[in-house]
């Protein structure tokens, strides 16, 4: 994607080139992007969306197929089913399912041979086996599922990307209806109570939920973890506020914030961020949006817009407040966000508790050449200790 030319009053607000060459705005700075995210005339539905601007061509951030007032309606029923997970509460009582999942990954990396590839052995099946057991979906099914979630995020195959959300929907909704007939204590239990068709059947935003739920809680969470681990390990002396539960939440906030080891470069990455359209046409500052339009709001590059962070390329646990948007804002916020701030904390604790010496088996610069030519994801991340 690259830059077309300014379209507003400055750098908040310009026109780019979304994926497949069709236009779209991109939205930096902290005020703006916050300000959108909670606007009412921007959803995830387009009015034709096989005409839609896309961000990637991928299926997990394509417009939705149905209407605005649809898209609502579904929406709402799903905020409020996520409830469950929602409530910092809720996320309390999934301590245990956490704390056994991290033990289990860490022993495993402390037993691997060195240097370990953390982010295959840690990063990628923490997230998804905390998700998994929340949601309850049975143990032997839990690695073809990751395979799947793994390829519905492949830019390189958009059918076989399709085509594994379809099954991950399929075998959702075969899980949920085992759950009509036999519930347990479980996530799915409560999605196959939500929303009953009429038939006794639970309809499909319950299925498209319960594979979202998996599907966003591994992704998003495996990128976290690889990154936040480069920049525990290149910042020791934020290191000693994971011993401090009083502390730690501030330090895993900031590693939110951050997000990547590379801090964004303005004028040099490629605008990324969360994808919305207009569902009405308006003006904005001096710029005409028109319906359907794609706006990408990058809140990433918000996320170190100085009117809001001092010292904003500062990693720095300890900031008295921290409104980042790492976890989005407004309707769609993060509804997992307090379990992966649970995730977060308990993981990276008993890793330096486990591994005290634990540091990078490769150079950064090569790190720093994976990830920019991977388009931000670690792919490999050796770590050694004594
Ligand atoms: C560090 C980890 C995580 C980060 C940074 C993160 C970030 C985000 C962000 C930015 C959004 C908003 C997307 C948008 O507005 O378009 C979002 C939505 C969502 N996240 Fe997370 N997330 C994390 C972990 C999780 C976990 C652990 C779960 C569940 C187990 C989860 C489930 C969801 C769901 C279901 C949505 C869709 C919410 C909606 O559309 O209303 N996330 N996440």
């Amino acid at each position: 994607m690259t830059e077309v030319r300014d379209a507003a009053h400055d750098e908040c607000l310009r026109i780019v080139r979304a994926s497949g060459g069709t236009l779209a705005w991109h939205v930096s700075c902290y005020e703006l992007v916050r300000s959108l995210l909670g606007d009412e005339r921007l959803g995830l539905a387009h009015p034709v969306p096989r005409l839609a601007s896309r961000l990637l061509d991928s299926p997990m951030v394509g417009p939705l197929d149905v209407t605005p007032e649809q898209e609502r309606a579904q929406h709402d029923l799903m905020r409020q089913v996520m409830q469950t997970i929602a409530s910092w509460r809720a996320s309390q009582r999934l301590r245990h399912i956490v704390e056994a999942v991290v033990d289990t990954h860490v022993r495993r990396l402390v037993e691997a041979p060195r240097p370990a590839n953390f982010h295959e052995l840690v990063a990628v099946p923490v997230p998804r086996a905390i998700a998994g057991a929340i949601l309850g979906v049975p143990d032997e099914d839990q690695e073809h599922l990751g395979v799947l979630v793994e390829r519905t995020h492949d830019d390189h195959d958009r059918r076989g990307a399709s085509a594994a959300v379809s099954e991950l929907q399929g075998y959702m909704l075969r899980q949920l209806r085992g759950r009509v007939r036999a519930p347990r204590d479980d996530l799915l239990t409560v999605l196959s109570r939500a929303d009953r068709s009429g038939d006794g059947n639970p309809a499909p935003p319950m299925q498209n939920l319960a594979a979202l739920i998996l599907i966003a809680g591994s992704v998003t969470p495996t990128s976290v973890i690889d990154h936040g681990l480069v920049l525990l390990l290149s910042h020791p002396e934020q290191r000693p506020l994971l011993d401090d539960e009083d502390l730690a939440p501030g330090l895993i906030d900031e590693i939110v914030r951050v997000r990547s080891f590379v801090p964004p470069r303005p004028g040099a990455d490629p605008p990324n961020g969360l994808s919305r359209y207009a569902n009405t046409s308006f003006q904005l500052a001096d710029a005409q949006i028109n319906v359907g339009d794609l706006m990408i709001l990058d809140t990433h590059r918000a996320n170190f817009d100085e009117t809001q962070f001092g010292d904003p390329y500062d990693f720095d646990g300890r900031r008295p407040t921290n409104p980042h948007l790492g976890f989005g804002y407004g309707r769609h916020r993060c509804p997992g966000a307090n379990l992966a701030r649970l995730e977060l904390e308990l993981l990276y604790r008993a890793v330096f508790r486990r591994l005290p010496t634990i540091r990078l088996a490769v150079p950064t610069d090569e790190l720093l050449s994976q990830i920019r030519r991977d388009g931000g994801v670690v792919r490999t991340l050796p770590v050694t200790w004594d």
